[in-house]
């Protein structure tokens, strides 16, 4: 139990630890919450302010432009003017738009969160949601601001935001989906824009009570017709002729007569860039395709609107000739072939030729080859701008709203800024027309919000010097006297109408207008800035010179009558049902082109007229289409025509800064013990108590019925200051009483643990220490018995040694298995038994001797035995008689020892042991090299296969008597191995005589020698002088 107490010092310990870990985090916590204080307070001068309204020199131009480009600078494109939104395009994508900031910016106050198009998307929403009124943001700026860009991520916004059904989903892709269609039909690369809309678009998306979206309507503004006949260098036409010649499947341009090629399409190369890196017209091909079908474009819809952008492709390659009266004529035009479905002929003869009807007659006036190109192109122009209203018609069918239901609806209009081009036209002269009345309706809409919010607050209203433009939209939209009522003049009266009388005739009707001067109306010094044919208005947002060249033709945009007829007769049905509605009204009573666009326009403003407006301003930071650059003139130039200033005095005319009670109070409260933490009575009684503590002064703010007005942003950013301050005091007691209680929360937590962790440690180790001692005991009983069995080995077998002798026993086998002899030579290295094992170990012995002999013996070859047969005859002969013989036993016997060569020439001798020798002359000891032969006769004395002598085995004595011829001395290398085999093949075992010392010998009968043997350095062999053989070995010889 001595380990309890450790334990607890050590969770003690790892407590500690994580306490001081802990601390050490929140002080981190505080400090990085220090930090982001002092940042965000100096956040301010980095990265500007968020909202115009609260910059103190709210006149000045710089300082707003300051403002614009020290966020640009930052990434922080959208800055607000109150409710406004202005959005500098930064030319590259940025990290704002994901699911994530989505969810943040749902449902979150306008001003919580730094400004964001969602934001504004958001608040227009649940403004709508709550109120049950209907809405409109107002998306412009200059071409490439960002319009579409814009309205493109609220319809995002409210695809993710809104609630979802199956049915609803449907509505909410065809709403998005419709968007590429229309830019495919509606946009094309210009030189400020490669995805330019060459369209104005108003969008309705209506919801239904619940916020989710049912169905909407688009409403599309004169459309850029004249591109489909004609692109300035650098520029395409819509983006739906290149997207079907490259996209387009081989059967479809098959069957439409369509070769993949642009270059052969007159109308697809004016402006030589047919290919442009930043647009992919194959996938965009692709996902035209996948919208048409969510929209519910059937085949034939489809199959027929490719027939007509393909016949307007096949249109512009007809070329005319002039015959030789110079009237136009179509030769072998193939391409005649793919158009419409109208039959050659009737095409022909009306692209040729103008019908004149006079009275009861119809007479065809022919075209002289200028005439006819411009027919041609006012045919392709008219089929285009056409299918373009039957396409948005179509889309509008597929996003109606089938329930009768009251909704309500957000409008979206993405809309052509203000445009100045180094030559002005007719298309400008409306689309800053359309401007000028968005300007007037901004006014209108901005000023009269702005009494409204005051007067229903209660506050007095202080008249707002501003510019109203009203004066400009007379100007041009005045009937009898204004520009649009003298143009549609001109273009209807008889005679003789040009454009230039047309100029002739503003100049005698609006001359001395302030906003109007032409070339022969200006004083001398503005004449030298204007042509002839030019006109200068000056609009809202700057002068703007138009070239009067085209007014006429642009706004009568007439087909020549038998175009209609073409038209027609079009195979094409849908085209063809299209124009059954509006023809019959087409050329007599179809209004100009302007008076269309006026009515539009003013059909438009009532629309807008009824709903709540909010505005998002998209300026273009550069000219050259780069992320990081900010053109301060040209940015300056957008904030003009914006009328971003303008909105920015209305705005501050009376009060800077505006909020609900509850919201202020809400925010500040920390700032004043009595309203914090919770104020008792009304926000507006809270708010009075607050600013009465932070000493505001009479005239720097004003209470309203639902909100304060604070009149100055200084007051407000000095209330803030103190506010952060406060909350950084603030922060530090709730971190204070927070560590404090989490710091309790994990104490106990801990202890608890550490109970629990000593109590199971404790029963761990009582059951060890239990183990412990049971196993001790074992041990005692078991050394006892040891000890007992030692004592009593010698005796009996008895209880007290049976266990001790069994272990001896088996530790002594044991050890034998592992001792064992591993060959019979080392049979002597037995492990030498104890007592009680003598008898066994004997008999454990014989036995494995016994098995290891009879393995060798089993392992033994023929040959060997043979060999060891002869080593046993050798070892009877010699054993103890030859000093050498030890020497000899391991070198074995060879059955021959004579070399090859010689045994060669020794064949004759068969397979019979050969042996070479000396052979010593008996008189004078003269030594022969000679081969003895031993075979079963005899023996043989040989000299290179020549038998020199015969010894028969008989006349081997082995004693000392004489011999008839006298004995023979050989010398031989091999002698043990020589006489072994000549003992066993001549059976002579008995006539083998080891003699020590001298040898005698018969050198003939009665004549004797002797050989002498002694050791010396080296063997040799010599007559000595005593005439004995002297042989000489050395140790071993
Ligand atoms: N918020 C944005 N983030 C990243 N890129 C943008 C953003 N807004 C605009 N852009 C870039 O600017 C290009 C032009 O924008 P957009 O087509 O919306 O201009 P626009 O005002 O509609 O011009 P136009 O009047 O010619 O139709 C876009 O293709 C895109 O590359
Ligand atoms: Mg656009």
């Amino acid at each position: 139990m001595r380990t309890g107490p450790t334990i607890t010092s050590y969770l003690c310990d790892l407590l500690k630890r994580a306490i001081h870990c802990i601390i050490k985090v929140i002080k981190e916590r505080c400090n990085q919450i220090l930090r982001n204080m002092e940042a965000s307070l100096t956040a301010r001068d980095r990265v500007g302010i968020q909202d115009f309204v609260l910059l103190d020199t709210y006149t000045s131009e710089s300082a707003f432009l300051d403002n614009l480009r020290k966020r640009f600078h930052e990434n922080l494109i959208y800055t607000y003017i109150g409710t406004l939104l202005v959005s500098v395009n930064p030319y590259k994508e940025l990290d704002i738009y994901s699911k994530k900031q989505m969810d943040t910016y749902m449902g979150v106050n306008f001003f919580e969160l730094p400004p964001h198009i969602y934001a504004l998307a958001d608040n227009v929403f649940r403004s709508m949601q709550s109120e049950f009124n209907n809405h409109f943001i107002l998306i412009s700026g200059e071409s490439g601001a960002g319009k579409t860009e814009a309205s493109k991520k609220i319809l995002q916004f409210y695809a993710v935001s809104c609630p979802s059904t199956k049915l609803l989903n449907n509505v909410r892709d065809r709403l998005l989906l419709s968007n590429p269609v229309l830019e495919a039909f509606g946009n094309a690369k210009t030189l400020k824009n490669d995805n330019s809309s060459r369209f104005g678009k108003y969008m309705d998306i209506q919801f239904d009570h619940q916020g989710g979206a049912v169905g909407g309507h688009i409403l599309s503004y004169l459309l850029e017709k004249s591109r489909v006949v004609h692109q300035n260098h650098g520029e395409r036409n819509f983006h739906i002729f290149y997207q079907l010649v490259e996209g387009g499947e081989e059967d479809l341009l098959r069957w439409l007569g369509l070769e993949r090629n642009c270059q052969r399409y007159r109308y697809l190369v004016q402006g030589d860039c047919a290919k442009v890196r930043s647009i992919n017209d194959k996938s965009d091909w692709n996902t035209v395709q996948k919208a048409l079908s969510v929209i519910e474009f059937g085949e034939s819809d489809i199959e027929h609107l490719f027939g007509i952008i393909a016949s307007v492709l096949h249109l512009g390659n007809i070329k005319f000739e002039a015959d030789v009266r110079g009237y136009a004529s179509l030769n072998n035009n193939q391409e005649m072939h793919w158009l419409l479905g109208i039959p050659t002929q009737v095409l022909q003869q009306g692209l040729t030729h103008r019908k004149i009807e006079a009275k009861t007659e119809e007479v065809f006036s022919p075209f002289s080859v200028d005439h006819a190109v411009y027919a041609r192109d006012a045919l392709a122009k008219a089929i285009y701008g056409r299918t373009f209203n039957w396409l948005v018609n179509k889309i509008n069918e597929s996003l109606v709203n089938k329930d009768s239901s009251r909704k309500t609806v957000i409008g979206l209009l993405d809309i052509y800024g203000f445009e100045v081009f180094n030559v002005n036209s007719f298309e400008q002269f409306c689309i800053n027309y359309c401007n000028e009345k968005l300007q007037q309706l901004f006014i209108q809409l901005t000023l009269k919000s702005e009494q409204e919010e005051y007067e229903m607050e209660g506050i007095e209203w202080e008249p707002v010097p501003f510019f109203n433009n009203k004066i400009i939209c007379d100007l041009v939209e005045e009937k009898h006297r204004g520009i649009i009522s003298l143009l549609d003049e001109e273009c209807l009266r008889p005679g003789e109408a040009t454009d230039l009388t047309f100029l002739e005739k503003m100049e005698e009707k609006i001359s001395g207008h302030p906003h109007f001067v032409t070339h022969k109306l200006a004083d001398q010094k503005t004449r030298k800035t204007l042509e002839r044919g030019d006109f200068r208005l000056l609009h809202y947002a700057g002068e703007v010179t138009y070239c009067v060249v085209g007014f006429l033709d642009k706004n009568n945009d007439l087909l020549y009558r038998n175009g209609k007829e073409k038209l027609i007769r079009t195979s094409f049905n849908n085209l063809h049902n299209y124009y059954k509605q509006t023809t019959d009204t087409y050329i007599s009573v179809t209004p100009q082109v302007v008076t269309q666009f006026k009515s539009s326009l003013v059909s438009l403003t009532e629309i807008l007229m009824s709903k709540e407006p909010w505005y998002v301003r998209c300026i273009k930071p550069n000219e050259a289409k780069q992320p990081g650059r900010f053109d301060d003139v040209l940015v300056r130039h957008q904030m003009k025509y914006l009328g971003l200033m303008e909105h920015l005095r209305v705005r501050r005319a009376g009060f800077a800064y505006r909020r609900k009670y509850e919201i202020f109070l809400q925010r500040y409260k920390p700032l004043c013990p009595e309203t914090w933490p919770n104020w008792k009575g009304t926000a507006a009684e809270g708010v009075q108590c607050l600013i009465k503590h932070l000493g505001y002064k009479p005239n720097e703010y004003k209470m309203g019925r639902t909100k304060i007005f604070i009149r100055h942003p200084s007051t407000l950013f000095a209330t803030e200051d103190a506010f952060q301050v406060c909350k950084h005091k603030l922060a530090t007691s709730i971190q204070a009483k927070y560590k404090g209680y989490r710091a309790k929360g994990d104490y106990l937590k801990q202890r608890e643990a550490a109970t629990k962790i000593e109590t199971c440690w404790r029963g761990l180790l009582a059951r060890k220490e239990r183990e412990k001692r049971a196993w001790a005991a074992i041990c005692v009983l078991i050394c006892y018995r040891f000890i007992k069995g030692f004592m009593t080995r010698n005796q009996p077998v008895c209880v007290d040694n049976s266990e001790y002798l069994a272990y001896v026993r088996q530790n002594y086998l044991t050890r034998l298995r592992d001792n064992l002899p591993k060959t019979v030579m080392e049979k002597d290295s037995w492990l030498t038994p104890p007592p009680i094992m003598q008898e066994a170990s004997q008999l454990l012995k014989k036995l494995y001797i016994r098995h290891m002999v009879r393995k060798y013996v089993q392992g033994i070859t023929p040959q060997r035995k043979a060999q060891l047969l002869l080593k046993a005859q050798t070892s009877s002969m010699f054993k103890g008689k030859k000093e050498n013989y030890p020497f000899s036993v391991c070198r074995p016997f060879m059955d021959t020892r004579i070399g090859k060569t010689k045994l060669a020439s020794s064949r004759s001798q068969g397979s019979r042991p050969l042996v070479p020798v000396v052979k010593y002359d008996r008189n004078g000891f003269r030594p022969r090299l000679r081969q003895l032969i031993f075979t079963q006769e005899a023996a043989y004395l040989v000299e290179d296969a020549k038998i020199k002598q015969r010894i028969d085995y008989i006349s081997l004595k082995g004693n000392e008597e004489s011999n008839t011829h006298g004995d023979l001395v050989l010398q031989c290398d091999y002698l043990f191995e020589a006489l072994t085999k000549l003992s066993l093949i001549g059976n002579q075992q008995n006539s083998i005589k080891v003699v020590q010392g001298s040898v005698r010998f018969d050198i003939q009968p009665g004549r004797e020698g002797f050989v002498d043997f002694k050791s010396g350095q080296e063997s040799m062999v010599y007559r000595a002088k005593n005439g004995h053989l002297m042989v000489v070995t050395n140790s071993r010889g």
